[in-house]
């Protein structure tokens, strides 16, 4: 078993009793999903996903990716929110944070902010290297990767002239409609598909995750197999982990647990983190409710919001994400003085007191009152990650429809631009 729930320090929080209705709830919940009988319904492509992608266009995308690593030693991916952070939370979940420091083809993440700053630093780290630009965007009109990609094709086209640039251009949008499109149309670029049907925050298993996590020279092949794998044991109606997990929050919310803090102890866990966040936030936090999702990567955050999470008003609940093994081993030493006082550590490895110091730690909160999740993955590898990526989109699913909501909209969004688009005088605003 690849991935498992371990609801045993819920204990003293979570009464069997009081579960077992919601359960009920959840696995109702899935078998809607299952149906297509839910709200948001056009929008649950993403649930096959793993069974019934397009496998020519699967293709397509592993060739893109090779001819990306033999023609170029810098990757620019242009994107934002769900066309942004699937790919980045699976290539640092798979090479950690310092992948790019080792990788032969450096991936970067532009047209997530309007920083010039960050454009420019990205655009500097170009130079001299040969580029190739992901420019991705359903839409095709977000403003942020909008303005990225206009300063990046002038750049490609300076660099390369109009011709060669196309060649290095991969657009992934819409099938057929945005700007996007027709300007891809226009130029010749090869383009990839986001799904009618998958939301942006749903993605990361179409070409818009898919390609920049080939490209970075990581087992695509792997990530489906995992994700099916998932997707076999969690869409079903029953007691699953997944809608377990969305019945446990659901519960915890309803007992006054209104924010959910996602933990790690593997700092390579920081952009999954992210990923969750909007995938959690962006889907249940409408009609004035809830849970707000947060996160912390341990033992770092420790030292700067363990207090509060130990000690301060008692909304809380955490779930945490631990792996069976570490990639890279080190043991600590054994010093002939010991200066600083830690031959008692001397033969275990930093995974054994990592792993001691995440028990310490769960122990610790909840003696604060604070419920604690702990599900267990095997490894950081592409086949634990295509099944974690299931089980928490499903789990979202379940969860959102269990609150009431349309766990597959974000009408919110609009607001900001509205008032930025009439703040910067975009014609009809
Ligand atoms: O999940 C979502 O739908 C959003 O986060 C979008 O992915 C994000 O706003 C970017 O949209 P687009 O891909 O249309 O540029």
């Amino acid at each position: 078993m690849a991935l498992k729930l371990n609801e045993k320090y819920l204990s003293s929080f979570v009464k069997d009793s009081e579960l077992k209705p919601l359960l009920a709830q959840a696995a109702s919940a899935a078998e809607k999903l299952q149906k297509g009988d839910c709200a948001g319904n056009d929008f649950i492509g993403w649930r096959v996903l793993p069974t019934e992608y397009d496998r020519d266009e699967f293709a397509r995308i592993k060739d893109a990716a090779k001819r990306i690593r033999e023609t170029s030693q810098v990757l620019v991916v242009i994107g934002i929110g769900g066309s942004y952070l699937g790919a980045r939370a699976a290539i640092e979940f798979l090479g950690g944070r310092f992948y790019n420091d080792f990788a032969d083809l450096k991936v970067y993440f532009v047209g997530n902010s309007i920083s010039s700053e960050e454009l420019s630093a990205v655009l500097r780290l170009c130079e001299g290297k040969d580029v190739s630009v992901n420019v991705i965007s359903k839409s095709g009109t977000t403003t942020e990767p909008a303005i990225a990609f206009r300063i990046f094709k002038n750049y490609m086209e300076q660099r390369y002239g109009k011709a060669e640039a196309a060649k290095r251009i991969y657009a992934t949008t819409d099938k057929a409609r945005g700007t996007l499109k027709e300007l891809s149309t226009r130029e010749g670029y090869e383009t990839f598909v986001v799904p009618d049907d998958v939301g942006g925050r749903y993605s990361v298993l179409t070409a818009v995750g898919l390609l920049p996590i080939a490209a970075a020279g990581f087992d695509i092949d792997a990530l489906m197999a995992g994700a099916q794998a998932g997707q076999k044991k969690f869409e079903k109606a029953d007691d699953n982990a997944s809608n377990r997990y969305a019945a446990i929050r659901n519960l915890l919310y309803r007992g006054g647990k209104k924010t959910e803090l996602y933990v790690s102890f593997d700092p390579a866990f920081t952009m999954f983190n992210e990923w969750l966040k909007q995938l959690y936030g962006e889907s249940e936090g409408k009609d004035g409710k809830g849970i707000f999702p947060a996160s912390i990567i341990c033992s770092t955050d420790l030292h700067s919001m363990g207090q509060y999470i130990q000690d301060g008003e008692r909304t809380l609940y955490e779930t945490f994400v631990s792996f069976g093994s570490a990639r890279d081993e080190i043991t600590v030493e054994k010093a002939a003085e010991d200066f600083d006082g830690l031959n008692y550590l001397a033969g275990k490895t930093m995974a054994q007191v990592n792993a001691t110091a995440m028990e310490a730690t769960i122990l610790a909160h909840v003696d604060g009152g604070v419920p604690c999740m702990l599900l267990e993955v095997e490894k950081m590898d592409e086949q634990n990650l295509g099944e974690l990526v299931y089980f928490f989109e499903h789990a979202c699913a379940v969860s959102g429809a269990m609150l009431g909501v349309n766990p597959f909209n974000q009408p919110g969004v609009e607001a900001y631009k509205k008032n930025m688009f009439r703040l910067l005088g975009k014609p009809g605003y």
